[in-house]
């Protein structure tokens, strides 16, 4: 960081959250808080809060969340020095002069100076396509129908076809072989040393959901291999928790997101209107891309490639969706390959009309366990139905079992009542073999989950009801809760505490990557529905018990069993669990 922690603090002090959001937002008083439609995500009801004690805003919709910098950063899209000194200015201060010193900016932390290469590896890709050498990039590009409008707006550029261009401009701005070594752009050879990475190509520069370039894919210009050539993963490249076109997707105002396989069809698409498309970066989908998205919406309609890539892609990614809790649908794209042939040949409305006739991802699946079948011979078909009985046995409710037992038997020409009554025999068999490893694998991050959201709960009380302090931190030290980001938080909390009260805006100062600013503003944000105080009381000694209690359990499976001292703090412990259950909680 480049300043010290107390002009962070002064900044920040200096600039009332209430005040700076409502520059943005509308915000409305309710209560102890402030509301507002959130800016993050689309929503027709204000869950976006602000609340002035705390000096943080919170979305219960999307998780959005952070202090003043935080908002900044996020809506205007500023790094977090960026922000600082935007606040600074706001409030009419003057930031220390050491800031633009050669040693701070040898400080600069090694993310942002990747970003910062990676910025200026883009600019010099998309304004070479504008000289002669370019002139082959252009024109693929705009060969492949994109205007000029298009290429600006996905900066797209062109690497040219000497192999060490970049190198050489890059080397002339200063930047260090270092440096460049950790940006992915240039590999290394015993002989020929440093060289670009890319060359002759055309570049797709890879941009997070903060607009910072964090990688790039290159296209050959015709038929050679690698088709796509893309930065390996680097300090700020992680293919698994980004997506190409997510940093335009995350403000289109669809409520549904369409995912697809190429960045060609990401940027088709984004042409022809559908701003609400994104991909994976020459990966498969990953469960951390289904939580990504789960951020900004709830429901996916995946619009893959028609071939059987395509299809066995479809069927790895609904369940990982399910389980974030995203529908999904499927768009048949037949007789074409992807959404940028498809646009190009049928148009923008043939692919709405896809889009609205997508089918529900379930009777996909069915229709994919058709194939394996022979309709035509009656075993064949009563094994497709006795297959397709077992899969919808799966669902808990009976309401969506009676549902898809109507869109199946209608779907497929059957009856009702005998489908039903394969689907009554299956669930009669008891639980059907396929749900029980996927239950089972689930039992234990459920746990955590739970456990997270009873610490985050002990903190998010401790700042509004200060009186709670002394009974939590009797019964729960810092290293109880669960993961580094959880303890860290809690030290700073009981330690300010301690000293007067907790600042949890100031706490967040400490981090500087959104994501964790995120996760530390949800630590301060946890509520339980309660009616009454009576219930709150009772929900606090419940919370304080089951953290205590987890972190015990947690400490006997990792005792050493020849620690006689360690074995008897834990017996100690264990005997005074009963006592939370009786003590007087008074908010
Ligand atoms: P496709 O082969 O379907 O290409 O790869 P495409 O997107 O239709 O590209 P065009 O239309 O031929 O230009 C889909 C995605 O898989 C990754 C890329 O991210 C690509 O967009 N990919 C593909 C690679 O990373 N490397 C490859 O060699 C091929
Ligand atoms: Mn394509």
């Amino acid at each position: 960081m480049y300043y010290p922690d107390e002009v962070i603090e002064e900044v920040r002090a200096r600039n009332d959250i209430v005040d700076v959001i409502s520059g943005y937002v509308k915000l409305q008083r309710k209560g102890g808080r402030y509301f507002g439609l959130c800016p993050f995500h689309s929503e027709k009801t204000g869950s976006f809060s602000v609340s002035q004690d705390k000096q943080m805003y919170y979305c219960f919709g999307c998780g959005a969340g952070g202090n003043v910098f935080s908002f900044v950063m996020e809506y205007e899209n500023f790094t977090f020095p960026e922000a600082v000194k935007m606040l600074a200015d706001r409030a009419g201060m003057a930031l220390p002069e050491q800031e633009y010193s050669a040693e701070a900016r040898r400080q600069k932390d090694l993310k942002d100076r990747v970003r910062e290469l990676n910025r200026m590896a883009a600019g010099y890709y998309h304004r070479m396509l504008r000289t002669p050498q370019g002139e082959r990039g252009l024109a693929y590009l705009k060969g492949r129908g994109l205007s000029d409008e298009t290429i600006r707006h996905f900066g797209l550029g062109f690497a040219s076809q000497y192999s060490n261009s970049l190198y050489q401009y890059l080397r002339g701005k200063g930047v260090s072989e270092e440096l460049l070594k950790e940006s992915g752009l240039m590999q290394v050879s015993e002989k020929q040393g440093m060289y670009d990475k890319f060359w002759n190509r055309v570049m797709f520069p890879i941009l997070d959901v903060n607009n910072k370039v964090i990688g790039f894919g290159g296209r050959v210009m015709g038929d050679g291999k690698p088709k796509y050539l893309n930065s390996p993963e680097t300090v700020v490249f992680d293919k698994s928790r980004n997506l190409y076109g997510l940093n335009f997707a995350r403000t289109s105002k669809k409520r549904y997101m369409l995912v697809c396989e190429g960045y060609m069809d990401v940027i088709s698409m984004h042409q022809a209107g559908f701003t609400n498309s994104v991909a994976s970066l020459g990966t498969a989908l990953t469960s951390q891309h289904a939580m990504l998205l789960k951020r900004y919406t709830d429901e996916v309609i995946l619009t893959y490639d028609s071939d059987d890539a395509g299809v066995r892609a479809a069927l790895r990614a609904i369940p990982m969706f399910r389980e974030v809790g995203i529908a999904t649908r499927v768009l048949h794209m037949e007789p074409y390959k992807d959404p940028d042939e498809f646009i190009k040949a049928l148009g923008t409305e043939a692919f709405q009309e896809r889009i609205d006739q997508a089918e529900n991802s379930f009777l996909f699946e069915v229709s994919v366990l058709q194939r394996s079948y022979d309709m035509k011979d009656p075993d064949g078909k009563t094994r497709f139905f006795q297959a397709a009985a077992a899969k919808i046995a799966e669902f808990e409710l009976e309401i969506e079992r009676e549902n898809y037992i109507e869109a199946v038997a209608e779907k497929y020409h059957t009856s009702f009542e005998g489908l039903r009554r394969m689907v009554a025999n299956v669930l009669m068999q008891g639980v059907p073999t396929r749900k029980a490893p996927v239950r089972q694998r689930q039992a234990r991050p459920e746990k955590e989950d739970g456990i997270r959201q009873s610490q985050r709960l002990l903190l998010t009380w401790i700042t509004e009801y200060p009186g709670l302090f002394d009974t939590i931190a009797r019964y729960i030290p810092p290293e109880d809760f669960s993961d580094e980001l959880y303890r860290g938080v809690a030290s700073m909390v009981y330690e300010q505490r301690r000293n007067g009260a907790v600042n949890p805006a100031q706490i967040i100062s400490h981090f500087t990557e959104p994501e964790q600013q995120r996760a530390v503003a949800q630590l301060f944000n946890t509520e339980v529905r309660v009616e009454n105080p009576r219930e709150l009381e009772k929900a606090v000694r419940e919370t304080i018990y089951k953290v205590a209690d987890y972190a015990i359990a947690a400490k006997s499976r990792a005792l050493d069993p020849t620690d006689m001292k360690g074995l008897q703090e834990l017996v100690d412990a264990k005997r005074r669990l009963p006592e939370i259950r009786r003590l007087h909680i008074s908010l």
